[in-house]
């Protein structure tokens, strides 16, 4: 049997059909039977921020994301706060210290706000770590059960670039919240009236940054560890501005729902924002969460109206007649777009549209990017240049160009 026959239950819980999740993230059919690392899809992405209690309304007034679930003092986690939300299949866990000498502490001050965890849904915890283990991977946390009254949990953990894991996560036996010692939490906020129920259905791609000369080091690791191969959109050393040039290649899951795009720094004129992220970060990490939406006019008009910053696109992108000739019609006039700051980029199997926000925490490090999908499964390497150029604006207004 094919993973991709079978919804994950947060996508079920969020009443996400096969054909939608194909148009929104490019889900494709394969056969697991030879993967050596079956990955079904995302199980959550963990933060350490300064401030969860903040943060965590940020997720749900800015991004509409709803809380679920929570563990903090009262449930007996003197620790840290952790807030659990979701919009659509995605799910968010935003965790910060209570106590002063709390590891998150440690973490929070190197790092500053960011990923920590990029959990994934396997169906068989054990045999991943045991292939993982076979090719030399870090293990982090060795499989084991964790059990309350709605089941039993069995998770592991292997190490990825910098201090950055992927807990491996089998939820079959479990019917809870999220995890032993969290307890169901509903949101004290109220959506406006007019609000849509959510303003994203699913987490597309996960963009690592990694050092200079290691990106193919990771490749390979995602490769030989996780049984991912490389996807269609597989990008050369030709992503350079005037100034600043990176590299980056492309590895996804058997089905496609996990993607993770790597970038490298590479030598240019000026600093490039890789170089900046690892400056800023204390080394490799997740750099921008693509979210998923089937409306990403609606999505951006919303995320504006709550506060959101983008990056601003020149006016002069849109004008462009190779841009025009480049991407023929899509579903509405490109003013529509422009208006907006909506980025457009087209392949042989159809189109899809993205914008970036600006850095959501106090670092210039991690952001999000929200896409919308009409058939072509790359990342935007049309756009490449003027994102990059736009992000070197941002950069030189930072002073760190
Ligand atoms: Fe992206």
């Amino acid at each position: 049997m094919s993973l991709e026959q079978n919804l994950t239950d947060q996508e079920r819980l969020a009443n996400l059909g096969l054909d939608e999740l194909k148009q929104l993230v490019g889900l494709v059919s394969y056969d697991d039977s030879a993967d050596p690392f079956p990955v079904t899809g995302w199980d959550a992405v963990e933060w350490v921020v300064g401030n969860a209690t903040q943060s965590a309304h940020f997720f749900q007034s800015a991004l509409g994301m709803e809380l679920v679930a929570y563990s903090g003092p009262e449930t007996g986690n003197r620790d840290h706060h952790a807030y659990v939300l979701k919009s659509g299949a995605v799910r968010f866990v935003v965790k910060g210290a209570v106590t002063p000498g709390s590891p998150l502490l440690d973490h929070h001050r190197r790092r500053g706000d960011g990923v920590v965890d990029i959990a994934l849904e396997v169906p068989d915890v054990d045999r991943c770590v045991e292939h993982a283990r076979a090719q030399g991977a870090t293990v982090v946390e060795e499989p084991h059960d964790v059990s309350d009254e709605h089941g039993t949990l069995r998770v592991a953990a292997i190490a990825t670039y910098g201090d950055t894991r992927h807990s491996l996560v089998d939820r079959s036996r479990y019917q809870g919240p999220y995890r032993p010692g969290y307890g169901a939490r509903a949101s004290s906020y109220t959506k406006r009236p007019d609000a849509p129920n959510r303003l994203f259905q699913a987490l597309d791609h996960v963009v690592g940054n990694v050092e200079m000369g290691r990106m193919d080091e990771w490749v390979d690791f995602y490769h030989r560890v996780m049984g991912f191969t490389n996807m269609a959109e597989f990008i050369g050393d030709d992503i350079a501005t005037e100034y600043s040039a990176l590299m980056s290649k492309v590895v996804a899951n058997g089905n496609h729902r996990v993607k993770f795009p790597l970038n490298e720094p590479a030598v240019g004129r000026k600093k490039s924002q890789i170089d900046e992220y690892l400056e800023f970060y204390q080394g490799p990490g997740a750099q921008h969460l693509a979210l998923a939406t089937n409306d990403i006019l609606r999505t951006v008009d919303c995320l504006r109206a709550e506060g959101v910053e983008f990056l601003a696109t020149p006016d002069s992108y849109y004008e462009d007649p190779q841009l025009r000739a480049r991407i023929g019609e899509v579903r509405v006039p490109i003013e529509e777009l422009q208006k907006r700051g909506i980025l457009v980029d087209r392949d042989e199997d159809g189109y899809l549209l993205q914008i970036f926000t600006k850095p959501i925490g106090d670092r210039p490090t991690v952001f999000f990017e929200f896409i919308e999908r009409h058939g072509s499964l790359g990342f935007g390497k049309g756009n490449f240049r003027a994102l990059f150029e736009a992000l070197e604006r941002e950069q030189e207004r930072r002073g760190n160009f």
